[in-house]
């Protein structure tokens, strides 16, 4: 660095719980010495020792309550006299001018009437102490650290129609670069520390920031200093996606320009204020947000609008408590004035609006509880004035689920799936911030559990939130803090790397099985206490070892086609007729004769065949599924119930089909339901369950219920695998109360997806604009599931396994279509032609679905 030139400041700011044991003070001391270690000048700014802005407040609030005022008072003086203890000062001596302080403004006369520059001087008085404080145990250790007195840096100016609370207790202070002060400063030493929450206004009085404002300080005195970067330092890795309390999943936002961080912060995220970030982007100053506990972590960056950036969602948000007023106009069309006039009456009442939706005769506008509503009575007063020009309808409570990300517009039509998720519920407003910067939908409160983690999730799938860009989002919260029980196991081809490329180096495309992992599997299900029979749902994968495996641990074999049953008797000719479940959809009469004459058992889903083919099934045990009525899975395309779904019977066919089956003499043994396919949540097996269960207790005969497959594994890094134990006890629950029926249950996928792998080779790379393209020897002809379902398989690249991942490519096939995709946006090492790509997860319906598109044969299959 030059000495001629001033070195570059940086402001680092302390919130209460940082300040407010020794170890934190060190930390904060490493930080401060780092950064002079690094040529530059520091200013600390900090907040009260955690809780002591409250009991200032109760001093400040307490009015004629003297005694109340001097109890208070001693617990402030012992809460510092300990602290000063165990930061080993010599007790009194630097605190001693604020306590004397202190006593005198808790017996000043001004406390009878809460006289506001009095309580702004009791309320500075918190910083003042932890200041002082810091300032005396960072020099006893070493690090000689200037005091400064804020309020004689930060000149506080009223803002029009600004009321004198507002004046005092919630001030604000316009600041530019000010070189001639950043030199001064400079001049007196390298690190020093001061007050965050406090000004002077012109009349030299003390004045408070209000709500948030120690970051508000440091944002100042950022903007005064033209700091190189001014550093937020507080519990969290910084700013997520979405509230990591509701979405585990949320990923740390690495980057964000001032505007989507204003916006983030301002629908929702508690970690900075939004009140913070315009001194900052005035004066061009970087912010970051940054974690105590893990100095390590970059935490979010803050500052200017990238240049040609991908558009992505950035974040979501909810705020729950809104109230919306939908106003209808009484007056005639294109009335003028109306606006104006119903605008002036929230003006009247002190509220600000929030959002607007307008129409030709109705205006609907959103009121945030936060800021507004302290009062309901305002509410009704308003009411009773808008009435006078217009109809009025409060609609509360709502919540405000919003997106954020910069090119709004440009995203949309990547948001049609993820809009899809608002389909039961009634959204009452839609709007799009002028900014470009959000959409919001308001819906009602009660609708609204369980919405933001779904959409966060599907957002991530559409790709509308680019989760794999490394220059926007970081890990997932559960990543950076979940410890142990959450992660999930090494897949077993982590370690099994020189046998699968020897595999590759002998044939590519290639499936690779490992039946270990099959068998496994299928061990895990057997062991569970409920259910009494498991059935391989082979449509997932027929290949011959894997249909052998799994009889092998005791499952039957469920088919869907007499192709499907033949080749399984091929595989397992020792398996008993009635180990073989035949449930087909739409199949030609001649297959049903078939399986019956070999002996399997018959599920049917449709009163077709006992109408038309009915003595076929004379004298057989027939089960029957049916249509609950919804589907659930991954994807739409593997819902399987429901009104839009061609399978199962409808409810109100089952008592036509009871009758015919009385008619053919065939006895209804079982009943059947299969929802969908890629399931996580347990309680989906339970409401089957029990719905199948109630509707059996209308037959005579039935003995089993068969509640379908559709056990899910988790594909993507913030997916959590089926919880085997929770789904042994939600079936445990129904079989309670319905100990009669014997339960079956089909998986395929979970068996042998994650046994699975798909090699390929490296064809060829292109560069075409910002897309980097990996091309290998094989895609959908092989692996159809990303083109059909937009399904996400991870990807690595095996030949340089361990190397860093520091290149976004769109990993291609050969074939001659658009959809040819085998994953996007994915973070490889850098590829070469020749070098062998894993594709993991694939062992379910990888070849099982494979074609010979375009004549390329898809990838054989090899099991180990
Ligand atoms: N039972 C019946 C009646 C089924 O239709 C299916 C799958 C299963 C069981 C087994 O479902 P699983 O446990 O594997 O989820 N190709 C799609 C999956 C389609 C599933 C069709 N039926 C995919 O790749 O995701």
């Amino acid at each position: 660095m030059n000495p001629l030139l001033p070195s570059g400041w940086v402001v680092v700011k302390f919130g209460g719980t940082s300040v407010s044991t020794r170890p934190r003070w060190d930390t904060i001391r490493h930080i401060a010495a780092d950064w002079k270690a690094k040529g530059k000048r520091v200013l600390i700014v900090v907040s009260a020792l955690s809780g002591i802005t409250d009991k200032l407040k109760a001093i400040a609030e307490s009015k004629a309550d003297a005694a109340r005022r001097a109890a208070v008072r001693d617990e402030i003086v012992a809460r510092h006299a300990a602290m000063t203890a165990e930061l080993d000062l010599a007790e009194g001596a630097p605190l001693a001018p604020w306590l004397e302080r202190l006593d005198a403004l808790v017996t000043d006369p001004r406390a009878t009437t809460a006289e506001l520059p009095w309580q702004a001087d009791v309320l500075a008085l918190g910083e003042m102490l932890s200041s002082t404080l810091g300032a005396a145990y960072l020099g006893a250790g070493g690090l000689p650290t200037g005091w400064l007195d804020a309020r004689d840096y930060l000149l506080a100016r009223a803002i029009p129609n600004q009321s004198a609370w507002g004046r005092y207790l919630s001030a604000s202070v316009p600041t530019a670069p000010d070189p001639a002060l950043a030199a001064r400063l400079a001049a007196q030493g390298e690190v020093f520390i001061t007050q965050g929450f406090m000004a002077r206004n012109e009349a030299g009085e003390t004045v408070i920031l209000g709500r948030g404002g120690s970051d508000t300080s440091a944002a100042y005195f950022g903007a005064l200093l033209k700091a190189e970067v001014v550093e937020i330092w507080t519990d969290v890795a910084g700013m997520f996606s979405a509230n990591p309390r509701v979405v585990t999943g949320a990923r740390l936002l690495s980057r964000l320009d001032y505007e989507e961080a204003q916006e983030i912060a301002t629908t929702g995220a508690k970690v900075l204020h939004p009140r913070c970030l315009s001194p900052v982007r005035e004066a061009g100053v970087p912010l970051a947000v940054r974690d105590t506990n893990r100095p390590e972590l970059p935490g979010t960056q803050i500052g200017a609008a990238v240049p040609n950036a991908a558009p992505s969602i950035k974040a979501i948000s909810e705020r729950r408590g809104i109230t919306l007023i939908s106003m209808e106009s009484i007056g005639m069309w294109q009335q003028v004035g109306f606006l104006a006039d119903v605008f002036e009456r929230f003006k009247r009442h002190g509220l600000s609006i929030d959002l607007i939706g307008s129409a030709e005769t109705n205006v609907t506008v959103s009121l945030d509880p936060t800021e507004n509503l302290v009062d309901s009575d305002v509410l009704a007063a308003l009411a009773a004035d808008l009435a006078e020009v217009c109809r009025v309808k409060v609609i509360a409570p709502c919540t405000a689920v919003t997106l954020v990300g910069r090119g709004m517009r440009s995203l949309l039509p990547r948001l049609a799936g993820v809009l899809g998720e608002f389909d039961m519920v009634r959204v009452h407003l839609i709007t799009q911030s002028s900014n470009n910067l959000n959409l919001t939908l308001v819906v009602d409160e009660a609708a609204a559990d369980g919405l933001v983690p779904t959409l966060h999730q599907a957002l991530i799938k559409a790709e509308a939130l680019r989760a794999e860009d490394p220059a926007v989002f970081g890990p997932s919260w559960r990543e950076l803090y979940a410890q142990g029980s959450a992660t999930r196991t090494a897949p077993w081809w982590q370690t099994r790397r020189t046998e699968l490329l020897a595999l590759a180096a002998e044939g590519s495309p290639r499936y690779v099985y490992d039946l270990a992992t099959v068998r496994e599997r299928a061990r895990a299900l057997r062991a569970l206490a409920t259910p009494d029979g498991w059935w391989y749902a082979m449509k997932a994968n027929a290949q011959t070892d894997v249909l052998r495996g799994v009889a092998a641990e005791g499952l039957g074999i469920e088919c869907v086609s007499l192709a499907e049953l033949e080749v399984a008797r091929a595989a397992v000719p020792d398996l008993p007729a009635e180990r073989f479940l035949f449930t087909p959809n739409f199949a030609p009469r001649e297959e049903y004769a078939a399986a019956l004459a070999a002996g399997a058992r018959i599920t049917l889903d449709n009163l077709h065949p006992l109408e038309h083919w009915g003595a076929l099934f004379t004298g057989h045990d027939i089960m029957l599924r049916v249509d609950l009525g919804v589907g659930r899975g991954h994807h739409d395309k593997v819902k399987t119930g429901g009104a839009g779904s061609k399978f199962g019977l409808a409810l109100d066919q089952v008592e036509t089909f009871r009758k015919l089956a009385r008619e053919h003499g065939a006895r209804i043994a079982g009943l059947h339901a299969h929802l969908g396919s890629g399931i996580l949540d347990v309680a989906h097996w339970r409401e089957v369950y029990a719905q199948l269960a109630a509707l059996a207790d209308r037959f005579g005969r039935v003995e089993t219920l068969n509640i379908g497959g559709g056990l899910g594994v988790p594909a993507r890094p913030d997916e959590t695998a089926l919880d085997l134990a929770a789904l042994d006890a939600a079936l445990a629950e129904v079989r309670q109360a319905y100990p009669q029926y014997r339960l079956w249950l089909e998986p395929g996928r979970y068996l042998v997806a994650e046994a699975g792998v798909l090699l390929a080779r490296v064809t060829q790379l292109k560069q075409k604009g910002t897309f980097a393209y990996v091309g290998v020897d094989t895609g959908m002809n092989s692996l159809i599931r990303p083109a059909l379902y937009d399904a996400w398989h991870e990807i690595v690249n095996l030949t340089r396994f361990g190397e860093p991942a520091d290149t976004l490519y769109q990993v291609v096939g050969p074939i001659c279509e658009s959809g040819d995709v085998l994953g996007t946006n994915r973070k490889l090492p850098r590829c070469r032609e020749g070098d062998v790509l894993l594709i993991a997860t694939a062992g379910a319906y990888g070849h099982a679905m494979a074609s010979h598109y375009n004549r390329r044969p898809p990838a054989d299959e090899v099991v180990v």
